[in-house]
């Protein structure tokens, strides 16, 4: 009996090491966002905000997301402000995106202001994570 609680439990864990290795830091934000909102997230949602155009009310320019990220994400964006580069925005090709929770807040919060003049909800940053992770 003891023999099969152990092989249960070194079974399982070799099961669940990959798993957890797997569970990416966006994805965990993602699982936060969802529970915010309470809404059903989804990439496509997230790809039409991502590209959304709309006008900003101080600066009365039409801005989106791909203003500065530009409309392939696979290419370097450029800030429409300070006109610096931007590093590719797709994971696919630039690796470090998406892997740190405060960077990604803190410019979600940044961005958001800029492009839409005000923050974006739970359920939009949801919808573009699912978007951006698979790009
Ligand atoms: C004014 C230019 C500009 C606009 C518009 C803009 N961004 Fe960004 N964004 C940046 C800069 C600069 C960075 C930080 C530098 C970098 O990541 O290369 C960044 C980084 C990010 C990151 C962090 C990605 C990571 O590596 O983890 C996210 C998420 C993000 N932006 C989302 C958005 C969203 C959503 C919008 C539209 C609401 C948006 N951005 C619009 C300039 C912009």
């Amino acid at each position: 009996m003891k023999n099969q609680v152990f092989i249960l439990i070194t079974g399982f864990s070799f099961f669940l090491f990959p798993v957890l290795l797997h569970a990416a830091v966006v994805d965990d934000l993602i699982e936060q966002y969802q529970q915010q909102s309470g809404e059903t997230l989804s990439a496509k949602s997230g790809e039409m905000i991502w590209k959304k155009k709309s006008r900003e009310a101080k600066s009365g320019q039409v801005r989106s997301c791909t203003t500065c990220h530009g409309k392939d994400l696979r290419q370097v964006g450029m800030h429409q402000r300070t006109k610096k580069k931007i590093k590719a925005m797709a994971p696919s090709v630039n690796a470090k995106r998406l892997t740190k929770v405060k960077f990604i807040e803190k410019w979600f919060k940044r961005n958001c202001k800029w492009a839409w003049g005000r923050e974006c909800t739970p359920t939009e940053k949801g919808n573009i994570l699912m978007f951006l992770k698979n790009q």
